[in-house]
C-alpha cells in the first residue's frame, strides 16, 4: 500500500535540509496520526506515513508561502505515491487563504479530517510542552484542553481545525489523548522529556 518505507521518508526529508522544527513537526504529526489510526481502526503505517509527509514541500516551497503544496504532487507522485495519498496531503491545505488552487475546497472525508487536525494540534502540544519545561510525558488532557481554550495561547494553531477531528467520530478529548501519548513515545528524539 505504500511504495516507501519510513526510514527511506524521513532520508528524504532530511535531504531538504529542513530546518530542526519543521522535522519534529513532520516526526510530531506522524506520532499523532499513528494513535489517531489506532482509534479509528485504521492502518497505522498508512495514516502515520500521511503525518509525516504532509508537509513534504515546505522546506521547498516556505519562502513563497502561496506555493505550499504545489510541489508536493510531483515528489510524491515520484516516489510512487498514488492519487488517493496526494490528494490526502493537499486536503491539509482546503480553506487556506494564503494558497489560491485549495483555498475554496473543504475537507470531506475521516481521514483528511484526522489529517488536519492531528497537525494542528502538534503546535498547540509542542508551545505547552515547552512552557512546561519541555515536559510532555505527565501533560494533562484538562492543561492541554485550557490552552486550547486560551485562544491568545499558541494563536497560530487553528482551533476551529482541531475541532474537525469530532467529524471523524472522535472528540476533542481522545484527541489531545491521543496527542500527548504520541508525542510522548518520541518525546527523546524531539527534545522534550
Ligand atoms: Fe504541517
Amino acid at each position: 500500500m505504500l511504495p516507501i518505507s519510513r526510514e527511506k521518508a524521513i532520508e528524504i526529508l532530511k535531504s531538504q535540509n529542513p530546518e530542526e522544527f519543521d522535522l519534529i513537526h513532520y516526526r510530531m504529526s506522524e506520532a499523532v496520526m499513528k494513535e489517531v489510526a489506532n482509534l479509528l481502526g485504521e492502518d497505522t503505517n498508512y495514516f502515520g506515513m500521511l503525518g509525516l509527509l504532509h508537509d513534504v514541500d515546505w522546506t521547498l516551497t516556505k519562502k513563497e508561502v502561496s506555493t505550499h503544496l504545489t510541489l508536493a504532487p510531483e515528489i510524491l507522485e515520484s516516489l510512487g505515491f498514488d492519487k488517493e495519498f496526494i490528494e490526502i496531503v493537499l486536503s491539509h491545505g482546503y480553506g487556506f487563504e494564503a494558497l489560491p488552487e485549495l483555498k475554496n475546497k473543504v475537507r470531506t472525508k475521516k481521514i483528511e479530517w484526522a489529517l488536519a487536525a492531528s497537525e494542528t494540534l502538534t503546535g498547540l502540544i509542542y508551545a505547552y510542552a515547552l512552557m512546561r519545561n519541555k515536559r510532555v510525558s505527565d501533560m494533562q488532557v484538562k492543561g492541554l484542553k485550557k490552552k486550547f481554550k486560551d485562544k491568545a495561547f499558541a494563536a497560530g494553531c487553528d482551533r476551529d481545525i482541531i475541532l474537525e477531528i469530532e467529524k471523524t467520530g472522535l472528540t476533542l478529548d481522545q484527541l489531545f489523548e491521543a496527542g500527548i501519548t504520541g508525542i510522548t513515545k518520541i518525546k527523546s528524539e524531539i527534545g522534550l522529556e
